[in-house]
């Protein structure tokens, strides 16, 4: 969004509401490598990005609190004192969720009316929910001077999902959207939520979101289903999470557990592997290494971890025809959403045209690309 439609957000705001609103912006993320680690203690890369969510926010004196969603033209009253979660699917989980953790922490909070607007798409793999968190829990710690760090913050936002969305995810997305550097992405350890940045400068080379437009059904459940066979794994192996573990640690079991239980650790195992390695390789400027440990990541989370779909096991199969593309994997939770593309800038058009036309032709509906830049994280705009 531009500084016109950010003026349009508080246009809006100072109608509706009559008082000038605090604004900020909250990105959405992307992740270079390292998927479904994160709960499992492990290293993720992701990165912040130039689109997300943007908030306008100010105490009301109503009685009442007011959330808005622009984009979906959906507005939701709430009381502060009978806070309840919505029927699942409902957005305003995201913003209820973090306004009852806040509460449930005895943080000093009163009635206030928000305003979203927001450039990604939701179900994109692109953390639309972790960016809207953030933006409610950074904008009432601004309103209500509440003295939270960023790291409380973003262990609130994933609160939030865990309690009122019904999704146990991890903390990459939280700290991504949080932590943003401009033009870095975040070797980020989950176990103590500390990240390296690193400047990410591809040269010839750039990074390419394709997104399916799908996100099928049963996603969330399946999401808590990998995660409690992580757990149980870690629990047989005697160790606190995956992350403690090597190859041969898991064989010691493999008679113990299904062969997909199995695999799945396996995954986890290799893809923690990967991640340290794909650090290494942009450290090195070994683009070609990082390309073939992105399509890596992929085959195990398709074959192994079992959280693709045709659509995006497509998407990545017509990539490996390109040889202007590195390296392509499917981004975040999985069962739709985007592809991460490592491709060679003076071809993008050329790959990303012959792209969409095979899916179109193949899934009858569009997929569409973004160009994203990598971008700082939660901040106010004015
Ligand atoms: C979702 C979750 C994250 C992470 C990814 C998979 O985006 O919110 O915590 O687990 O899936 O890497």
């Amino acid at each position: 969004m531009n500084t016109i439609t950010t003026k349009a957000l508080e246009a809006k705001f100072k109608a509706l509401f009559n008082t000038t609103p605090l604004l900020l912006f909250s990105p959405g993320r992307i992740n270079i490598i390292g998927e479904h680690t994160d709960y499992n203690d492990g290293y993720v890369f992701p990165a912040a990005i130039n689109k997300g969510v943007y908030a306008a926010l100010q105490k009301s004196n109503s009685g009442h609190s007011t959330a808005i969603a622009l984009n979906k033209d959906s507005r939701v009253t709430f009381n502060l004192d009978a806070l309840q979660p919505a029927p699942q699917g409902h957005w305003e989980n995201y913003v209820l969720g973090v306004v009852a953790e806040l509460k449930h922490r005895g943080l000093p909070i009163a009635n206030f009316n928000i305003i979203f607007e927001g450039d990604i798409p939701l179900g994109a793999g692109m953390s639309s929910s972790a960016a809207l968190e953030n933006s409610v829990v950074f904008g009432l710690n601004t309103l209500f001077d509440l003295k939270l760090s960023k790291t409380e913050m973003i262990l609130i936002s994933q609160k939030a999902e865990h309690t009122y969305v019904g999704v146990k995810c991890g903390i990459m997305d939280q700290y991504a959207s949080m932590f943003g550097i401009a033009d870095s992405a975040l070797h980020l350890d989950c176990r103590n939520v500390d990240a390296t940045p690193y400047k990410i400068n591809f040269k010839a080379y750039e990074l390419v979101l394709i997104n399916t437009n799908v996100k099928h059904s049963l996603s969330d459940s399946a999401y808590n289903d990998r995660r409690r066979v992580c757990e149980t794994i870690s629990k047989q192996l005697g160790v606190k999470a995956l992350r403690d573990v090597s190859v041969n640690d898991l064989e010691r079991i493999k008679n113990d557990v299904s062969i997909e239980d199995y695999n799945k650790a396996l995954y986890v195992i290799e893809e923690n592997t990967r991640t340290l390695k794909a650090a290494e390789a942009i450290k090195n400027d070994d683009l070609k290494a990082l390309g073939q440990l992105m399509y890596a990541s992929h085959e195990g989370l398709s074959k192994k971890y079992k959280v693709s779909c045709d659509e995006l096991d497509f998407l990545v199969e017509t990539s490996r025809k390109h040889t202007a593309v590195l390296g392509a994997r499917m981004m975040g939770g999985g069962f739709g959403g985007c592809t991460i593309n490592l491709v060679a800038t003076a071809h993008v058009k050329q790959f990303t045209e012959a792209t969409t036309l095979l899916y179109k032709e193949k899934f009858k509906h569009e997929a569409s690309i973004y160009a994203v830049k990598l971008a700082n994280g939660t901040h106010i705009i004015n």
